[in-house]
Order: structure tokens, then sequence, then C-alpha cells
């Protein structure tokens, strides 16, 4: 036998009496049309040759086949489709093993179920994430998952969109047999053998029930499964789209149901979901394209120090710690100190009470940390980050001492969330060393970090502060020097929309539940009342007296604020939290506030649609997000729209607010820009990028290219 049916990304070999199908796919093994192709003619030889006995599919490189390619979805689909590939493999004359090393995921899992034994290697990742991208599986594994792991399994894989590795595959009963070793040509090619040598039969998983064979006790598991996604799905719509291609499952011959499932997958793509979804995937990769990756190698480092122990010091330590990075801790005094430990202490004893950390592991990565109060302890770090008050004197003040003890070439970073960086670096000698890293909170959980570039600062610290985002796995966002940087800059903006239509009408409890009812975690009231109704307040008034005298201001969250309600740390702010619980209750006496603040500006209340509210709201954060982009602060609107998912709670599945509005078109929202204007030109002042856009009946995404 010959190799002629290979193709650049299939390769054919024969070995002995053994076909090897190495698919070649850089970098991941996406399942294009051109590998479709070449799994299909691997098919077609199979069958033909006499020669022969067993197939053995393996991805070359880091996977096995990481799915479908997702570039493909949205454009018209090009033969041969994926099921009927699968299809095909599964109903091919020889026994077909699949081997998994790395990620099968989505369509590359597909694959493997379609394959008669499945060999797992150490690193497997099993995985259905097309829930992730607002799919459901699409080529037969809503059907053949069940049968192999049964119901519950099977549709949990499916709904979390988690991956898991050999051994739990092996358990769930996805994988058949687990190799040791790093071959997979080789390890596939001896289990060929082996099963050749045992006679081991064709075992199509269509061919039988499996697992859904006891039908009652599936239904009763699917039954449990729909009710709680069903409350939980929070208008997503592919998680009850799973529970029904698992019920044609259950109910409908194979065939039909794969039917079933094609149509459902088929109206997923359709779905503007899967547009924003597939939109938040690859503009998560994209923020990490930054021109500087091309000037400059990242520096190395391993020692860093963080400067503070408050709420984020503590955070930014506890994911310093678990990137696998020594750590010393700089604080004022001795009791600051202990009280930074205790901070840092704090969250690996949450893990070890819930289980999921030994007294051991925390001893050993506390190993890599020391606390201290003397700034000469850190002359050797190679990375410093400081997250001291939100005070420029006191900032500039440590960066003298980081200046004055620090070796030459450590990276000097602040986590500061509003104040001037230049201002910052220009007290150091070294203002080329010096960067933002706004982190978010809880600093060791939140995704977001804005790596915000002054202006004088070195590409290679640029390309430093992303490999330190990639070894903390943070999305990073890179971002310009400006009041707020990208996302607190347009939260600000949005925030004072919010804040104008509670003065013209809406309550801050129908804004909430408009703003939820869009798809945020949270509106914008249950976060001042969550973050604490006071820093809002301090900055508030730092900014009093550079404020356009001309803007509107509304005051109601400053009457809130003078009686001390702070939020939910003081039991009560927008909300009432009685005896400390976390969901806030509407407070009457916050109504009248706001009654006496209309009435005091002379402002008679409208009512406002949920509708109209977040018109009026997306309109402030897409014309903030525009000016934004336009004056250079993001590099793109993609940046915009990973910092709003990742770092504001902004529903992922709408793709994050740029993509939102290309996908109401922006004339539309340019329109309603404009009518608000004419109630207060200064605030609804129209970004020149988006009537730039308009007028050149052009879209954000064209900027992302
Ligand atoms: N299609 C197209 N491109 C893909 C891809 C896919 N399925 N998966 C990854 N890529 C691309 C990425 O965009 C990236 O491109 P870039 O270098 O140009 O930015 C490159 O491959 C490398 O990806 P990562 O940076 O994510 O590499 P990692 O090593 O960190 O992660 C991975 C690898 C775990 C495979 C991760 O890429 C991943 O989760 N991919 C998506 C998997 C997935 O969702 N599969 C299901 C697809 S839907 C489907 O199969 C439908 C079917 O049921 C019909
Ligand atoms: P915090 O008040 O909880 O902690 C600040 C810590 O800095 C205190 O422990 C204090 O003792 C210490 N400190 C003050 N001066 C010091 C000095 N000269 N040397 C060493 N330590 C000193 O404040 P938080 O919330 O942690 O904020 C820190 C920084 O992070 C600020 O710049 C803030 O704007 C920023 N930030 C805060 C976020 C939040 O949600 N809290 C989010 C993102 C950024």
């Amino acid at each position: 036998m010959t190799a002629q049916a290979s193709t650049s990304v299939v390769e054919l070999r024969q070995d002995g009496d053994v076909l090897l199908v190495s698919v070649n796919n850089p970098p991941v093994n996406a399942l294009g049309a051109a590998v479709r192709q070449g799994l299909m003619a691997a098919m077609e030889q199979a069958d033909a040759s006499a020669a022969v006995k067993a197939v053995v599919i393996v991805g070359q490189g880091k996977a096995f086949i990481a799915g479908a390619d997702i570039r493909e979805f949205g454009k018209p689909p090009v033969q041969p489709f994926l099921p009927d590939v699968c299809n095909r493999i599964e109903a091919c004359s020889t026994p077909v093993v699949a081997v998994i090393h790395g990620a099968a995921l989505g369509g590359g899992l597909e694959i493997a179920m379609s394959a008669h034994y499945r060999l797992a290697l150490p690193g497997a990742k099993l995985g259905l994430p097309e829930v992730s991208l607002g799919l459901v599986p699409g080529a037969g594994g809503t059907q053949r998952a069940p049968r192999l792991m049964g119901v519950k399994a099977a549709t949990e894989l499916m709904l979390s969109g988690q991956q898991i590795g050999a051994k739990a595959g092996l358990a769930a009963g996805l994988v058949d047999k687990l190799e040791e070793g790093s071959d997979p040509v080789a390890a596939g090619l001896a289990y060929a053998r082996e099963l050749l040598a045992q006679g081991a039969p064709l075992r199509p998983v269509s061919a039988t029930p499996g697992r859904l064979a006891d039908k009652a006790a599936a239904q009763a598991e699917l039954d449990a499964l729909r009710a709680d996604t069903a409350k939980k799905s929070r208008g997503l719509f592919s998680p009850l789209k799973i529970i029904d291609c698992v019920q044609a499952a259950l109910d409908l011959p194979f065939a039909e149901g794969l039917k079933f499932e094609r149509a459902q997958f088929l109206a997923c793509i359709d779905s503007p979901q899967r547009a924003g979804l597939i939109h938040a995937f690859f503009a998560e990769r994209e923020t990490a394209k930054i021109p500087e990756a091309r000037a400059a190698q990242p520096r190395a480092f391993s020692k860093i120090a963080i400067i503070g122990g408050g709420t984020m010091g503590a955070g930014i330590t506890v994911s310093a710690l678990d990137a696998g990075l020594v750590v010393t801790m700089i604080e004022r005094d001795a009791e600051s100190i202990a009280r930074g430990q205790a901070n840092v202490e704090k969250v690996y004893n949450g893990l070890i009470a819930k289980g999921r950390m030994s007294e051991e592991a925390k001893a050993a990565i506390l190993a890599r940390y020391t606390p201290s109060t003397r700034y000469d302890d850190i002359a050797d770090v190679d990375l410093v980050i400081e997250a001291v008050f939100e005070d420029l004197e006191v900032k500039k003040a440590v960066f003298k001492e980081l200046d004055r003890v620090c070796k030459s070439g450590t990276v000097l970073a602040t986590n500061t969330s509003y104040l001037d960086i230049d201002a910052i670096a220009a007290v150091t000698s070294r203002p080329q060393d010096v960067i933002g890293l706004h982190f978010f909170s809880p600093a060791n959980i939140m995704k977001l970090l804005e790596i915000v570039v002054p202006a004088k600062v070195a590409p290679a610290v640029v390309t430093t502060a992303f490999e330190l985002a990639k070894k903390m796995k943070k999305v990073p966002v890179r971002a310009g020097v400006c009041d707020g940087f990208i996302g607190n800059r347009i939260l600000a903006t949005y925030k004072q929309a919010a804040d104008y239509l509670m003065e013209d009408g809406a309550s801050p409890y129908e804004i909430d539940e408009a703003v939820r009812g869009f798809g945020f975690a949270m509106g914008p009231f249950q976060v001042t009342d969550l973050a604490g109704g006071d820093i809002g307040w301090a900055t508030r008034k730092r900014r009093a007296a550079t404020r356009d005298p001309k803007a509107r201001y509304v005051e109601i969250a400053d009457r809130i604020c003078e009686n001390g309600w702070f939020g939910q740390k003081t039991g009560r702010g927008f909300y009432l939290y009685p005896q400390g619980a976390r969901i806030g209750q509407p407070d009457p006496e916050v109504l009248a506030i706001v009654d006496a603040e209309r009435a005091r500006k002379g402002v008679t209340p409208r009512p406002f649609t949920a509708e109209e509210i977040m018109r009026r709201y997306m309109a402030a954060m897409v014309n903030e997000g525009a000016k934004v982009v336009g004056e250079g602060i993001a590099l793109r609107p993609l940046d915009v729209d990973v910092t709003f998912i990742s770092g504001y709670g902004f529903p992922r599945h709408r793709g994050g607010p740029m993509k939102w509005a290309d996908m109401q078109g922006l004339p539309k929202v340019l329109a309603d820009i404009e009518a608000f204007a004419k109630e207060d030109a200064l605030f609804w002042k129209p970004a020149p990028l988006l009537q730039k856009l308009v007028a050149e009946g052009k879209n954000f995404e064209s900027l992302n290219k």
C-alpha cells in the first residue's frame, strides 16, 4: 500500500496490516474542510484495501483534535459535513482506534466516539465544550456520549463544557484503555495489533442503546437535569437544546436522533448568542497580540515583590504564588504585615475548609512567601507590583523607595485604578521600567488584567507584563493612560447614565432589574453596594473641583452616603441587608431620598421601560468605548469587549459592548445617541469614531483585523 490518498493535513501510512491516519493541521488539528475530506478519503482507502485490517487515527503535535474549525461557523458550510465524517468512520469495515493525547474536544471527541476503540495517553483532555460557543455538539456527540457514559455524566459534560482527563474518561466509559508513554503512534499501533490478535469486533456506538438501556432511570436523570438547567441557564439558548438532544437520544432511533441534533445545531449556528460567544473566544486570544511583541522579548522573572497587603495586595500575592513565583510582601509596619499575611492565608484556609487543598500544599506554597517591612529586602527582585492606598503622593513615595533599592532592570508596576502612571514613573530615575498592572478584585479570581502602558515604558517591560499575565492565567488587555484606563473610564460613563435614568424617573431597582435582564450578573446599584458606596463618594469628592460646572451632576448617591449607608458592609446602601444578608431588599427610605432629590431639582419623573433603560445604558457604554478606541487607549474594539466580559460581568453571549453594537447596527446606536443629545448635548456627545464608521458604512469589527 502506498500513501497516495495522503493530503497535506491528513497523512496516511501503511504499517504492516494497520493504516495509520495522522491528522496534521497545526496548531490544534481543527477539523477544517480539508481535514474532513482527508478523513473521508482515509476511510475509503481502508475499505478498499484488503491489506488494511485495522485503522489508527492520531493527531500530530500537541492535540488529538480540538474540534470543528471554529472559524468556519457563520460561513456557508462546505462538504463533507462532520456528522457524515463521523458516521463514515463508524461504518468502516475494519476496527478503528482513536488515540487521544492532548485535547480531544468537541468534534475531536465526536470523531473519537465514532471510532470503535479509544485509547488515551496521559495528558488527554476530553470534553464537549460546544456550549461555551453557544452550540450543541453537532456531529453525533449528543447521541453517542449518553450511550457511552449514561445520561447524567454525558449531559453534565456537555452542559458544563468542562474537560476531563484520561483516568476520568476511563471511569466514565468514554475511554477503553489507558496507556503510559508519550508516543501516540507507537501506543496506537500496539493497541491495534493487540485488538487484532484478540479478534476484537467492530463496535459501532450507534448500534446499541448502551447505557441508555434502562430507559426509566435515564429519563429520571434527564428530567432532573432539565429542571436544574431551566433554573440556571439565564436566557442562554444552547443548554436547553442540549437537553432536548439527549431526550431525542432516549426517544428516537440513532439516525433520527442525529437528524434532530443537526437541526438544533443549525438553529444554534444562526443564533446571535453563537456569534457573541465565538467573538469572545477569538477576542480573548487576540488581546495578547500587541505591537511590542514584535519589538522585544520579555525579561526573565522569578522573584517578585508586592507592596501592600490589603485587599488587592493579598489577592495579587495569591495569584503570584499560584503561578509558582517567589514573593516578598512589603507592608508599612509589623501590624500591617501580619494582617497582609493573614489576608493571604485566609484564601488558602478557605480552600482547605472546602477540601480543595491540603495543609501540606499550603505549607509548600507559603515556603515561597516572605513578609517584610524593609524595602532593602527586595533589592534583587525582578518585578514589583505596588498596591498601596489610592493616593498619588503615597504612591510617589513608594516608587522613590523602589527606585532607590531595586536592581537595574527590575520591572516596577502599579495597581492604581485611576491615577496618572506617567506622573508616578516621573519620580523615578527609570521611567522606562514603570508600567501599570491593573488587577480586579478579588485579584486571585478575576481574570482581567489591564496592562497600562505609559509614555516612556520600554517594549520589553510591556511584553514582560504580558508574560506575567500568561503565568498567572489572566486575560491581559493593553490599555493607554487616562483617568480609569479602559474599564473604569467606560464604567464611570454608563454609571452616570444610570444616575440620570434614576433622577429622571426609573428607580434604582428597576434599573438593576433591566441590567440583569440583559444578562449582567448584577445591576450598577448592586455593584455599588458590594464595592462600598464610600469608594465612589471619595472619588466624586476628589473630582468636585475639576468637574465641568455645566455637566449634569446627580447627588442621590451622595445623600445616601451622607447617612453612612455604604452598602453591604454597613447593612444598607441602595438596598437593605438585614442581618448581614447578601441579597439586598428595596428600601423605601432610599426611594424617598430619590423623590426628594427629583423634587429639589424640579424633575417630573417619567416611567422607563426596561428596553429604554438598556438602550441608554448601552448607548453610553458603546459611545465611551468608541472614544476609548478612537483615542488609542484601547488598541481595538475587541480589547474593550474582552475588558467588559472578563472584568465587569458583561454577558459573554453578547460578545462585549462593541460586538453588541455591531449586531444592533451602528447607525441605530448613533441615532439613539443623537436623539439623547437633544436632552443633554454635553453628556451624549457622539464619539467621532462612531460617526466616522457610520459615515463610511463600516462596523467596529472592521477595526479588529
Ligand atoms: N478552531 C479553529 N481555531 C482554533 C480552534 C478551533 N476549534 N481551537 C483553537 N484554535 C486556535 C486559536 O484561535 C489559536 O489561534 P491563534 O494562535 O491564531 O490565536 C490557536 O488555535 C491556539 O489556541 P490556544 O491559544 O487556545 O491554545 P491553547 O494551547 O491554550 O489551548 C485548546 C488549546 C484547549 C484546544 C483551546 O484552543 C480550545 O479550547 N479550543 C477550542 C475547543 C473547542 O471549543 N472545540 C469545540 C469546537 S465546536 C465543535 O467542535 C462543533 C462540533 O460539535 C460540530
Ligand atoms: P487597601 O486599603 O485594602 O490596602 C492598601 C494596603 O497598602 C494597606 O494594607 C496599607 O497598610 C498598605 N500601605 C499603605 N501605604 C504603604 C506603604 N507606603 N508601604 C507599604 N504598604 C503600604 O487597598 P486596596 O483596595 O487593596 O487598593 C490598593 C490599590 O489597588 C489602590 O491603588 C486601588 O486603587 C487599587 N485597586 C483596588 C481595587 C479594589 O477593588 N479594591 C481594584 C483594582 C485596583
